[in-house]
């Protein structure tokens, strides 16, 4: 027996924003749904969303969800979340942000909040006209066959749940949970990423040691930070359907490479200039400029 909130069971017996959102006709706002999993794999959540165009907001948000009871109320949760919020603001709500809303869920259940965020950020793709498979998670590299999970799409929740074990991979992607055949992989990819996030702290304690000492970076120590700049930027591009890249440093010119939707989007350069040369400017030296390579 799983041990659920208040707010869970509430949620569960009183679901808010059930059904769908018809369409009303109306000059000015649209209608989209974006859904996932299947009814044949036990959990399938449809998300239906009432935008206003110009506003690029989230009039009304409703839910169809088959599945178990942290389904049925983390996706309740997601529609209470994300209603008055802009897509752009809506695109930052993480699984984490749900499973809050309601308290905590079981850990065993944690792909309930998953199933969540991915059904938001396929109707905000699908009303953007970008293609499910330019998303990034969708480009990685497969590791588990069972349940079409790639490497991207593991590396996101352990980083935005601080993952460490591949049992904890299985509760919130259900990656591993079948065959078992992926489980090493798994474990080397955490692995592998729990060294990065090692890197990053010790090379931002150096940094930070350099600044408060007033000694100028060096070479290694500029690029390491540019990386964690950029690193922290690409969620934002991501959940746009695209990314970016480092490519050189010289001088202080940060050469980068824009990726998928980036690349070919007509507001790139303010791309450049508000999500990524702000940040290197606040957070690396005020002098840095940023240049687009294809
Ligand atoms: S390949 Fe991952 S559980 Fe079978």
């Amino acid at each position: 027996m799983w041990e659920y909130t208040d707010k869970v069971l509430d949620l569960f017996y009183n679901p808010k924003n059930q059904g769908a959102i018809e369409d009303p006709n109306e000059s000015g706002v649209a209608v989209v749904f974006g859904e996932v999993g299947s009814i044949a794999c036990g959990d399938a959540l449809r998300l239906h969303l009432k935008i206003e165009v110009d506003a690029d907001k989230i009039l009304d948000a409703r839910f169809q969800t088959f599945g178990c009871t942290s389904a049925i109320a983390s996706s309740s949760a997601l529609t209470e979340i994300i209603k008055g919020l802009t897509l752009d603001a809506a695109l930052n709500v993480s699984n984490r942000d749900i499973a809050d809303y309601l308290g905590g869920l079981p850990e065993e259940k944690m792909h309930c909040s998953v199933m969540g965020q991915e059904a938001l950020e396929a109707a905000i793709f699908k009303y953007r006209g970008i293609e499910v498979e330019h998303h990034d998670e969708d480009e990685g590299a497969l590791i588990c066959s069972c349940f079409g999970v790639s490497d991207n799409k593991i590396r996101r929740v352990v980083l935005e749940n601080d993952l460490t074990t591949v049992e904890q991979v299985t509760s919130y992607v259900k990656a591993g949970g079948g065959c078992s055949s992926c489980a090493a992989q798994i474990e080397d990819l955490i692995a592998a990423i729990q060294e990065e996030k090692a890197t990053t702290a010790k090379v931002a304690a150096e940094i930070a040691t350099a600044k408060e000492q007033n000694r100028p970076l060096t070479t290694v120590q500029k690029i390491n930070l540019i990386q964690s700049v950029l690193q922290d930027v690409r969620p934002i591009l991501i959940a746009d359907g695209g990314d970016v890249e480092l490519f050189d440093v010289e001088g202080d010119v940060v050469k980068v490479v824009l990726k998928g939707a980036c690349g070919s989007c007509e507001s790139s350069t303010a791309t450049l200039k508000n999500a990524i040369e702000v940040r290197l400017q606040e957070r690396v030296l005020p002098s840095l400029v940023v240049q687009a390579v294809s």
